[in-house]
């Protein structure tokens, strides 16, 4: 992966995010906890009816800027602020955040860490080959189903997946693989609420759409209303059909229902002033890791992120020298 972010480095001469480069809007909002959560829901973050200071940076999966004209999965990464509780990484002891790192499909095609490797070197070998990129891209955009052809790798249950070039801000977005939920375990979503937002859900681009089409929905969206979408929280319940080894395996909804656990308020806002991108994209770092112990991430695939993440923030900041900070304070993330 470090191989492939230096290739784009030196295409640039700007380090981006070995995954999710591309940032099409960075929001400043509050989660509120739900009161009388059931006890298995009541857990971590969502132990009690709390108010959490939010920043959200929504993206698009691939680790160089492409157009906006070609599908692409779509990241929702959260940061809640003035979280108590041990943190999990070493260093970190001090920091007071809890990171949920979201994408819009339910499961991760490539769902434990060998497999994973397959389709990073799939994207190393066609680096050079746009085009190439481009196709996977679309693949695994519209269900994985194909991508994962390409390598061999058959799952029945990825077949469902299709999405194609929706409105970013109608999408669901999962954590795709299992966290520990207190005593518990658990995926989690973030589901669009408000009106607004739901009236969203499968809007597809327009033909004329340009490069940065997604920002700018998401700057004319937010200059004019705000959106809310709700935290829920999906219960394993039966580790064979609900295993967490393997992401690509959609836990059945029917048997364990997405539960909601909180609430998502975002206001009006400017979306990406100069000032905001740059320190969301060269200053910020969102990290499945960075939290609190109710919230480890599980499996194998969470395993492999663990250095993942850590490298390609080490490379982003040291190549643009920047301060790699944790912060504690909404105020610090400019307007
Ligand atoms: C389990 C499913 C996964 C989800 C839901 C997910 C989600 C995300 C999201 C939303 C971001 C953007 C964070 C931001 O805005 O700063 C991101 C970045 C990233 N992801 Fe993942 N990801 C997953 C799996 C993986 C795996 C398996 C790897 C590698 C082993 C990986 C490596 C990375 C890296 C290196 C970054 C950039 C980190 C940085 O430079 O700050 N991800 N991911």
């Amino acid at each position: 992966m470090l191989r492939v972010n230096q290739k784009v480095f030196d295409k640039h001469r700007h380090a981006t995010r070995d995954a999710h480069a591309k940032s099409h809007g960075v929001l400043k909002g509050r989660l509120d906890v739900y009161d009388n959560l059931p006890e298995p829901l009541r857990q971590g973050v969502f132990a009690a009816p709390a108010s959490y200071p939010v920043v959200l940076r929504l993206s698009t999966a691939p680790g160089d800027l492409h157009s906006d004209r070609i599908p692409a999965p779509r990241g929702m990464a959260l940061k809640l602020l003035g979280v108590q509780g041990q943190q999990l990484l070493p260093g970190r002891e001090n920091a007071r955040t809890q990171d949920f790192l979201l994408v819009n499909h339910p499961v991760i095609a490539f769902g434990h860490a060998a497999a994973y490797l397959k389709t990073q070197q799939l994207l190393e070998k066609h680096a050079d080959d746009p085009e190439a990129v481009r196709r996977m891209l679309a693949a695994l955009a519209h269900g994985g189903s194909k991508a994962l052809h390409l390598l061999g790798i058959e799952n029945p249950t990825i077949d469902t997946l299709g999405a194609p070039n929706h409105h970013i801000l109608g999408e669901t977005f999962y954590s795709m693989a299992a966290l520990r939920h207190g005593d518990y375990v658990a995926k989690l979503c973030a589901a669009p609420l408000s009106d607004n937002v739901r009236a969203l859900t499968g809007q597809p681009l327009r033909d004329d759409a340009g490069d940065s089409a997604l920002r700018d929905l998401v700057v004319d969206f937010f200059r004019q209303q705000g959106a809310e979408y709700e935290l829920r929280v999906q219960l394993c319940t039966d580790i064979e059909k609900m295993p967490i080894e393997d992401a690509s395996i959609r836990w059945p909804e029917d048997q364990s229902p997405y539960l909601p656990v909180a609430k998502l308020t975002i206001p009006p806002q400017e979306a990406f002033s100069p000032a905001r991108r740059v320190f969301a994209d060269d200053v910020l770092s969102f990290n499945p890791w960075q939290g609190i112990e109710p919230h480890r991430p599980l499996g194998s695939i969470m395993r492999a992120r663990i250095r993942a993440y850590e490298t390609s923030s080490r490379f982003r900041h040291e190549m643009n020298a920047q301060p790699r900070i944790e912060i504690d304070d909404l105020a610090q993330v400019p307007d």
